[in-house]
């Protein structure tokens, strides 16, 4: 395309969504998506300057005053930050600061977090908190005083003095603080809850679902932005300071870490993951290491800020019209993307469920890309108001699974319609899918399903179950159609002639195939357990159970309240073994597996019951009954998980004598509960934190 259309275009595109994101906060766009042709846009003029406009989007801060909140003209302008996407563009970064300096000088760098949330200017008079204003276009901005005051960690008023080094100095006549305004995800997560469960009664009285939130960052700009400051006050949010603008009468300050120090004297939250270094190199460490621990946090990040520490230094590197030269953001990969749902579809598990699924317009997020995105079950499809055709927000966060997170509702087109549920079910058997009174499933009850077969024969082989390598879901599918396996026990008699016959195989990966088929009837009797797909019984009831019984035939002939007796099992799971056990087909496929050689007694596991399952508990310190490997195992004997360090998603930490400060302080500021040492012993003994 023209270049001189292609311009008009993306700024006619761009200034769209930017209204949209900071006018309306209602992006329909992910930034990543944003960022992109605002890039796009900036190659386009660096290639034809003569094109450049001073109203051109790339020249511009935010977005347009709306007109709801009265206008605050920032005394010093509120600029953005200039972006790297990758460690090539950090690297350039470095390079013009360098340049832009005296050769050689020593040059520090303060590595910050780069909160997702809404950038704030807060202004005291005499200590006093008089006005907050959001950035606006940069130079004017809204009014939002009422709802910043609701805020509880944003200081009312400041002491009169407060220590700058060793001096005691007086608070500055006039001090404006900006900062990022943010919601946690606890908070949005309450927020959504209550926005989902407000739905289902909607839909339940025959009304139309409302959007609900989809991320911490639109909620909470959604939060602050209210007319009326009590709703503001009720969604928790919270704030995090990051720079000065104007200040009158204040301390000579020479770094930006000592103005942290002295906002923090002041008693403002300064974020404690904060980090000054001396070198590019320690700046790449920074934001490789908050890339991989973004999840730990209890708010959300996009990326790292990297500033120039010595105040004198920024002085002479200056700004360009939109940004400063001495700083940058370091994105990280996205981790939300906007896409076409191109269609629902619904796969059949292996006990019959019927779940559906999105079929994406193929999208990078997260790190991979996405093609597919479960929709768990009808209510969700209903309640997210999600049709083939939509615009859909994607988002994959870390080793999530992808989610649908709602659509695009200004982009939906005319003719989408709304999804119903199939009746029968996709295989060639269409057997009627029924859900029944109550429950939220639906489900193929046509146990020969050829679906659920090959879902069975997928779980039997999968990691948790037999363990055999090389049998993944595609190789169980051709065996499948090739009419060699339609269940489980049939894999023990398969050829190398025969797997011969099946596309993508040669002699050697056939024989390697057979050799682990081989090797998983010593499976360990927990696992063969678990390989039968008996419903509800996971992993550790399959431990719990081989430990008390060590043999199938057992727990066979055990009668159910005799299983229900054994640690994590209970009654339900009792039932659901014996009327599995019930069945004759169940019967043939066990004497199936006994005859190809399957060896039911072998038990390798601990005799603890599996209190912790999934749990994760640090230990700090020193404790009287045990020595550090001895609480490990106690831990992990009982199914949880003992990692060295404290995240968000800490169950507990236990704390013994002389424990390490860092544990102490992070689980402090998370919230994780603490235990001492008859504590943990509770919780080793019910998997329970004590009252
Ligand atoms: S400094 C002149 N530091 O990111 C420098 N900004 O993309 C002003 N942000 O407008 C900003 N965390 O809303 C700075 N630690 C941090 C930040 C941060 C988040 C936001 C802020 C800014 C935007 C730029």
């Amino acid at each position: 395309m023209d270049p001189v259309e292609r311009i008009a275009e993306l700024r006619s595109v761009i200034d769209r969504h930017r209204r949209l994101y900071h006018t309306l906060a209602e992006p329909e766009i992910a930034d990543a998506e944003y960022d992109a042709l605002i890039r796009e846009l900036e190659r386009l003029e660096v290639a034809h300057p003569e094109l450049t406009e001073p109203s051109s989007p790339t020249q511009l801060v935010g977005g347009d005053i709306i007109e709801t909140f009265a206008p605050v003209t920032h005394r010093v302008p509120m600029t953005s930050l200039d972006n790297a996407m990758d460690v090539d563009e950090l690297r350039a970064w470095g390079e013009r600061v360098m340049k832009g300096l005296d050769e050689g000088a020593a040059i520090r760098y303060c590595c910050e977090l780069k909160i997702d949330g809404l950038a704030v200017s807060l202004r005291y008079e005499n200590g006093q908190f008089v006005q907050a204003a959001t950035r606006g276009d940069g130079r004017v901005g809204e009014d939002v005083t009422a709802n910043v005051a609701t805020i509880a960690v944003v200081p009312k008023a400041l002491p009169a003095t407060v220590m700058s080094g060793r001096k005691k100095i007086p608070i500055p006549e006039v001090l404006e603080v900006r900062g990022e305004v943010y919601l946690p995800i606890e908070a949005f997560e309450k927020m959504r809850a209550a926005k989902e469960a407000e739905n289902l009664e909607r839909v339940a009285a025959g009304r139309r679902p409302e959007p609900v939130p989809v991320n911490p960052r639109n909620a909470g700009a959604g939060s602050l932005r209210q007319k009326d400051a009590s709703v503001t006050a009720g969604r928790g949010l919270a704030f995090w300071t990051y720079q000065v603008g104007e200040v009158v009468g204040g301390p000579e300050l020479t770094s930006h870490r000592d103005t942290l120090d002295f906002l923090a004297a002041c008693g403002f939250p300064v974020n404690p993951d904060i980090r000054v270094v001396d070198s590019l190199a320690e700046v790449e460490r920074f934001c490789t290491e908050w890339q991989e621990n973004r999840h730990s946090l209890p708010y959300e990040i996009d990326g790292a800020v990297v500033k120039v520490d010595d105040l004198g230094q920024r002085g002479v590197l200056g700004y360009t019209a939109r940004a400063p030269r001495w700083a940058i953001a370091v994105k990280f990969p996205p981790e939300e993307r906007t896409t076409i749902l191109r269609d629902i579809q619904v796969s059949i598990g292996r006990t019959g469920r019927a779940t559906p699924f999105a079929v994406l317009e193929p999208v990078f997020v997260g790190g991979s890309t996405v093609s597919m995105a479960t929709l768990h079950n009808e209510d969700q499809v209903r309640l997210k108001d999600v049709r083939p055709g939509d615009t859909v927000v994607v988002r994959k966060a870390g080793d999530v699974i992808p989610e649908v997170v709602g659509p695009v509702l200004s982009l939906r087109p005319d003719d989408a319609e709304s999804w119903n549920f199939p009746q029968v079910c996709p295989c060639e058997l269409k057997s009627t899918l029924v859900r029944l009174e109550g429950e939220s499933d639906t489900r193929c009850v046509e146990p020969s399903c050829p679906h659920q077969r090959d879902q069975r024969i997928i779980y039997f082989a999968s990691r948790g179950a037999m363990d055999i390598e090389g049998l993944g879901e595609r190789t169980v599918m051709q065996l499948s159609d090739a009419g060699l396996a339609t269940d489980p026990g049939d894999v023990y008699s398969l050829t190398v002639d025969q797997l011969l016959t099946l596309e993508g195989f040669g002699r050697v990966s056939a024989e390697k195939l057979l050799e682990s088929i081989e090797g998983s009837k010593t499976r360990p009797l927990p696992r063969i357990l678990t390989a039968l797909g008996i419903k509800h019984l996971g992993p550790s009831a399959a431990e719990a159970l081989a430990a008390r019984f060590g043999t199938l035939d057992a727990i066979m002939s055990a009668a159910d309240d005799t299983l229900a007796t054994v640690d994590g099992v209970g009654d339900v799971i009792a039932r659901s073994i014996s009327s599995w056990f019930a069945q004759q087909a169940n019967l043939d496929f066990v004497a199936k597996l006994r005859d190809a050689g399957v060896d039911f007694g072998r038990v390798e596991t601990s005799n603890a019951p599996q209190t912790l399952e999934g749990k994760a508990v640090v230990v700090t310190g020193t404790l009287d009954g045990f020595d550090r490997e001895s609480a490990e195992r106690a831990i992990k004997e009982r199914g949880g998980k003992s990692p060295g360090s404290v995240s968000a998603k800490t169950f507990a930490v236990v704390i013994g004598r002389e424990p390490g400060a860092s544990k102490v302080t992070k689980a402090e500021s998370l919230g994780v509960p603490m235990l001492d040492e008859e504590g943990f012993r509770h919780l080793l003994d019910t998997g329970e934190l004590p009252d």
